[in-house]
């Protein structure tokens, strides 16, 4: 398929400083009635009236690249013709079955089991967030293994309910709530720009693996045996963060060898973002269980799942239940979507546009003051923003004034990072070659702007 056709040809397209007049009704109207909690207005102060591809266009006419992707929602582009059309049909057949089998639920059961390895033979769909996901997997494991403590990783990011905030690592996200659940270790990710053990990857060896097993082997560690580690296969709010394979590999032996259950959370790195249809398949590896959301409802519909091994399905009926399991709609354009994945080799292409864009990336990284480590895989983007290359001095500002003049200059981006000071690129993987280096040239000047000027 033509991906250029998906977009709007105009972006990026610039007709009045954002927010416009329209837009700014909008969002004071917002300001007035909905809660101060509301947050991505702030960064992107507009009004959305539709969005094609990877392009959105704001209620003033202004036309933008889009690396946000809905923060990692739009896989396959905003209004995908081919998922809209499944969802439209659907939408006049039946909308909700709560969990009573149905034809589109029976599609997307198969479907998905044809592309996750075949020991995770095994679906259950809860909420219809990527939290609640979160939960159901927690659940299951403690279920199984009858044990409580879990170990989650620094900079993670597993979602805002009670269970699946416990597993997140932000403070921001969680201090005034605290205490969430008990027996919650955070052990430290390979995020080699910053090691936790002060080493290159050059180097190193693993420590940060080993500091797992660590936890794990020794009696005096303080951390009880867990039920399960959770992971991101690379990790996406704290900073996207792409940790060596072998890290991934190793976590999942240490698992395996010591019967802890392994999670891989696949929620914003799955479906095809980093080159593979699951991020995990980097590492050859098969994890218990994989909780997956975001792109999986295809345009946006909300659905999240978790798939496990057989063996480990012993839960009783209603042992996780909602009024909302599964979205029908959701399944049906989640099929479309990777049906659409699959068809035009969607991983290929996020793989081989990301690797241009990274070296893009990694010139910058080169010859700017400011940009302390530029890293990816596929279309999972991060440029962390430093005021000092060699104390790695956090700019959060920076990354906050790069984000707004992006987005007057018709470019879309996300920031996050453990300092707040990595912008990140999220894009749908149908951008074509030419929208992602109209994009790139967009940032990389606004980068040098702001950074002249300060
Ligand atoms: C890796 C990961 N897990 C879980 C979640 C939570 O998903 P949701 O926001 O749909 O609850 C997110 C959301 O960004 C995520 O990135």
């Amino acid at each position: 398929m033509d991906f250029r056709k998906l977009s709007f040809v105009e972006a990026p397209l610039i007709k009045t400083t954002p927010p416009g007049s329209k837009s700014k009704e909008f969002l004071d109207l917002q300001s007035s009635h909905e809660s101060s909690a509301v947050s991505y207005p702030r960064g992107l102060p507009m009004a959305i009236r539709r969005a094609k591809g990877a392009t959105v266009e704001d209620m003033d006419g202004n036309v933008y690249i889009d690396f946000f992707g809905g923060a990692g929602v739009m896989n396959v582009g905003h209004s995908n013709p081919q998922v809209i059309d499944a969802a439209l049909n659907q939408i006049s057949e039946l909308t909700h079955s709560l969990d009573v089998p149905n034809p589109a639920r029976k599609s997307l059961v198969e479907i998905l089991l044809s592309l996750l390895p075949s020991p995770l033979n095994k679906l259950f769909f809860g909420g219809p967030t990527g939290s609640d996901a979160v939960e159901a997997a927690m659940k299951l494991a403690r279920h199984n293994t009858k044990r409580h403590p879990m170990i989650a990783f620094e900079g993670s990011y597993h979602g805002m309910t009670s269970g699946a905030l416990s597993l997140s690592s932000g403070l921001g996200f969680k201090e005034d709530f605290l205490p969430l659940l008990s027996e919650v270790h955070f052990v430290p990710y390979a995020y080699c720009y910053r090691c936790a053990f002060g080493r290159k990857p050059e180097s190193c060896d693993l420590d940060c693996a080993k500091y797992l097993e660590h936890v794990l082997e020794d009696p005096h560690s303080g951390v009880g045996r867990p039920s399960a580690v959770i992971v991101e296969a690379v990790q996406g709010e704290g900073g996207t963060i792409v940790p060596p394979d072998v890290f991934i590999t190793k976590i999942r032996e240490i698992c395996s060898r010591y019967e802890v259950l392994l999670i891989v959370d696949e929620i914003q790195a799955g479906f095809c973002r980093t080159g593979k249809m699951f991020a995990f398949e980097h590492a050859n590896v098969v994890p218990d269980m994989v909780t997956m959301s975001k792109a999986l409802g295809g345009v946006g519909f909300p659905i999240s799942c978790v798939a496990f091994k057989k063996e480990l399905d012993t839960w009783p009926p209603g042992k996780h239940i909602g009024t909302f399991r599964g979205n029908v709609v959701a399944y049906a354009a989640g099929h479309a979507a990777l049906m659409f994945m699959v068809e035009n080799r969607l991983a290929d292409h996020a793989s081989k546009l990301g690797d241009i864009m990274r070296t893009y990336l990694k010139e910058m990284e080169k010859d700017s003051e400011i940009v302390g480590e530029a890293r990816g895989k596929g279309l999972m983007l991060g440029i962390e923003f430093v005021y000092d290359k060699a104390s790695k001095d956090p700019a959060p500002e920076f990354a906050q004034k790069v984000r707004a003049s992006c987005h007057r200059h018709g470019l879309l981006i996300e920031i996050g990072g453990h300092y707040n000071n990595v912008a990140r690129f999220l894009p749908p993987l149908i951008l074509t070659e030419d929208l992602a280096t109209k994009g790139i040239e967009i940032f990389a000047d606004v980068v040098r702007t702001v950074e002249k000027s300060r």
